[in-house]
């Protein structure tokens, strides 16, 4: 027997317990290890049923995704021939499920005869996700269990649903409680006791009918929310084939698809994102047993849009949270923003009314910063302002308790600097959310010169609750993720000098994928922003004379276009909607002002401007890497994907820059510095990289 199965017996039922920790995946030897208890059992008089379950967390959590296109030795058993096993098998097999039932560990129990969970189990095909389909019959057999419209919105979806929910949908025949294998092996013996037929959802066909135009419908909306993906289209055409196919036939053309889908460009690609979100958390010097400080309670300065935002994250974790601000306007201000803001999603039918009550009673305002005394954490939301900032960290240290982290959410200025003003900057920490705060997945979590490991490892552990994705950074301008985006926009603009409008730079970004073009960006995050921190920092650092740089946004600015809230930017819009439309008095500006310029402008295909807004992307992302500001290209194509909209199935900048090759991203930026100047010098590591024949996923954490 393998060691990643055992079994034990109780009363004539052999449980089946798979021991592949920290998941149950179903690795190399795991089939191998089921089957051969199954025979074991068969050939075994005395015994009358089989129980599959999980060892530890979980049930199988699905196929060993690290394994993927890897060489099996030969003789292996696969999924499919554990399928057939359990299928076949002539004593009933009960999958017993706790923890979560994903993808090919949801197929294998569905090919079991029954299935019973416990409270808190999860079941889904979150295969979609990871650019494939679930290729071991789930499209098959759960439109059978389910009916048909259900499990298409599950597969295309990749959704979790939990077990009262998979109790309705028929999913599982039984929600028990107790000691999980003496509840699988109970239900089991009565099973026997009954003498039931072997239920095989292979030949239930009695649910596989579907209202007329039901996937046109589906396929309606997989081409507005899966933009330019391919697997959910494939996965569709499954579920159509399990509607309309006899189930062999079916089963053939799942395979077929899933194979074509396992070869893509966009499955490797969402595979990397896949470890690549499991990685950020892995810091070398900060190792798993570091000490953590919990946060039982929380305090934020500033009830502006960033500091809602951030309480909110707290308050909706059940974390009691203090908002403090100087006025009483602005505090009211910002708690009925925070109300009207759960109240939308509760109108949306997407937050419980009683989940707001519970979230919103976590919440309390104060114009006393001495509230902050008995927070474990205290975040600043001020005015981006070094002066203001480094006063109220000094007022910050002399209130918080001892040991309370003091956390930033400055995007643009020194965190050692601000940490100079207290008595304790081993407990200084920049917290970088993304606007809108309540939103956004990501967190830059910045470590200064001096913040402890304890301090890195609270604030990385925090991000959990949060429901954040956390990705270490260091200290410069901008951190990573602001800092890869100035080279960004300054194409973006100089693109528009050149001859394209915003709607076309947006409409090639969009079509690479981006959730947003940078110009409809700026719209919706406030274009004054920038303007501020522009026109701050003409006075601290200005610019160098030979620089290009673009007079654009500053002259909108000048016109009032501030974006989305005063109803025209780099867009116009109407009233009340946040359409984009493209406005005649932009072109004109953008016109004169290349004229006024010198510049000749022309038609630039989509691929050149794709071309200008990515590579400063990698080429500064790559100089980050150098200078150990990112552990891993990984973590900057983390960032990318949640602070940015970059499409996860491109994996990311830096991914994406090894698909492309390195050496022709390299003979790219050497080109455009021919053509145009410094401002492509290649980053010394692309050269490093490109000349030594690796790319960016050859590099380690350091
Ligand atoms: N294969 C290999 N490793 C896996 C894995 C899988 N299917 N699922 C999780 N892991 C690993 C993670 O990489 C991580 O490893 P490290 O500790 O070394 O970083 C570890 O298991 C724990 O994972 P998480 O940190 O994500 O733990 P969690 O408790 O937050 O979440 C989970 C657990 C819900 C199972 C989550 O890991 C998850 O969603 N996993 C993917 C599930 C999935 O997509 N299954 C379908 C696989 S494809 C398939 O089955 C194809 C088919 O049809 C045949």
């Amino acid at each position: 027997m393998s060691s990643l199965v055992r079994t034990t017996t109780q009363d004539g039922v052999v449980i089946i317990a798979v021991d592949n920790p920290p998941v149950n995946a179903l690795s190399i030897g795991v089939p191998d290890g089921i089957m051969d208890a199954l025979t074991a059992g068969a050939d075994d008089p005395a015994i009358g049923a089989f129980v599959l379950l999980g060892a530890g967390r979980t049930f199988i959590a699905g196929a060993d995704i690290r394994e993927f296109g890897r060489p099996r030795p030969p003789g292996a058993k696969t999924i499919f021939d554990l399928i057939a096993a359990l299928e076949a098998s002539p004593k009933p097999v009960v999958a017993a499920i706790h923890g979560t039932a994903l993808g090919g560990g949801l197929e294998v129990a569905l090919a079991c005869h029954w299935r019973v969970g416990v409270k808190g189990s999860q079941y889904g095909l979150p295969e979609v996700k990871l650019g494939i389909l679930p290729g071991a019959g789930g499209t098959q057999r759960l439109p059978r269990l389910t009916g048909v419209e259900a499990a298409a919105k599950l597969i295309v979806s990749g959704d979790f649903v939990p077990v009262d929910k998979a109790l309705a949908l028929g999913i599982v025949d039984a929600v028990v409680e107790g000691d999980l294998a003496e509840a699988g092996a109970a239900f089991a013996r009565q099973v026997v006791a009954e003498r039931r037929p072997l239920r095989r959802v292979r030949d239930m066909n009695d649910r596989l009918a579907v209202p007329d135009g039901f996937f046109e419908g589906m396929r309606k909306s997989i081409a507005r929310s899966g933009r330019g993906q391919v697997a959910p289209w494939r996965c569709i055409d499954c579920v159509e084939a399990a509607a309309t196919l006899p189930f062999d036939e079916g089963i053939r053309r799942e395979r077929a698809l899933f194979e074509e889908c396992l070869a893509s460009p966009q499955s490797k690609a969402l595979r990397h994102f896949f470890f690549a979100e499991r990685e950020v958390g892995k810091i070398p010097d900060v190792p798993k047993d570091t000490p953590v400080q919990a946060v039982a309670r929380a305090a934020i300065i500033g009830a502006g849009t960033m500091g809602g935002g951030i309480a909110m994250n707290f308050a909706s974790a059940g974390i009691p949270v203090t908002l403090v601000e100087t006025a009483a306007d602005a505090l009211e201000r910002g708690l009925a923003t925070i109300r009207a803001n759960y109240a939308r999603t509760v109108a949306s039918g997407r937050l419980p009314q009683a989940a707001m009550d519970k979230a919103m009673a976590q919440l309390t305002g104060t114009l006393d910063l001495a509230a902050v005394a008995d927070a474990d954490i205290v975040i600043e939301a001020v005015f981006e302002d070094m002066g203001v900032k480094k006063d109220l960290f000094a007022r910050l240290d002399a209130i918080a308790k001892p040991d309370a982290i003091l956390a930033t959410n400055t995007s643009t200025l020194d965190v050692d600097e601000i940490a100079s003003a207290t008595k304790r900057p081993e407990k200084v920490i920049g917290t970088h959310f993304f606007s809108p705060a309540n939103v956004m997945k990501l967190l830059e979590v910045v470590r200064g010169a001096r913040t402890d490991r304890t301090t890195i490892a609270s604030t990385m552990a925090l991000a959990k609750p949060l429901k954040k994705v956390a990705v270490l950074v260091g200290v410069c301008d901008g951190f990573v993720g602001n800092r890869m985006l100035a080279g960004y926009m300054r194409q973006a603009l100089f693109l528009l000098e050149e001859g394209a409008l915003p709607q076309d730079v947006d409409r090639a970004i969009q079509d690479f994928g981006f959730a947003m073009g940078p110009f409809a960006m700026m719209d919706l995050a406030g274009n004054d922003v920038e303007w501020r921190i522009r026109k701050h920092r003409e006075k601290t650092s200005p610019r160098p004379s030979n620089q290009r740089f673009s007079r654009l946004p500053d002259l909108i600015c000048e016109e009032g276009r501030f974006g989305q809230k005063t109803g025209a930017g780099w867009y116009r819009y109407e009233p009340g909607d946040r359409t984009p439309h493209p406005d005649p008095a932009i072109a004109a500006l953008i016109v004169e002002e290349a004229r006024a310029s010198g510049i000749t402008r022309r038609a630039i295909p989509a691929e050149e401007i794709v071309q200008r807004c990515l590579l400063p992307l990698i080429n500064e992302g790559a100089r980050i890497l150098d200078e150990g500001l990112a552990l891993r290209p990984g973590d900057i194509d983390v960032i990318w994907v949640y602070g940015y909209g970059f499409p996860s199935w491109k994996g990311g900048p830096m991914f994406h820059a090894d698909q492309i090759g390195l050496p022709e991203v390299l003979a790219q930026l050497r080109r455009l510095e021919a053509e145009q100047g410094s401002f492509w010098t290649p980053s010394p590591l692309i050269v490093r990289l490109a000349e030594s024949g690796q790319g960016f996923a050859s590099l380690k954490a350091g």
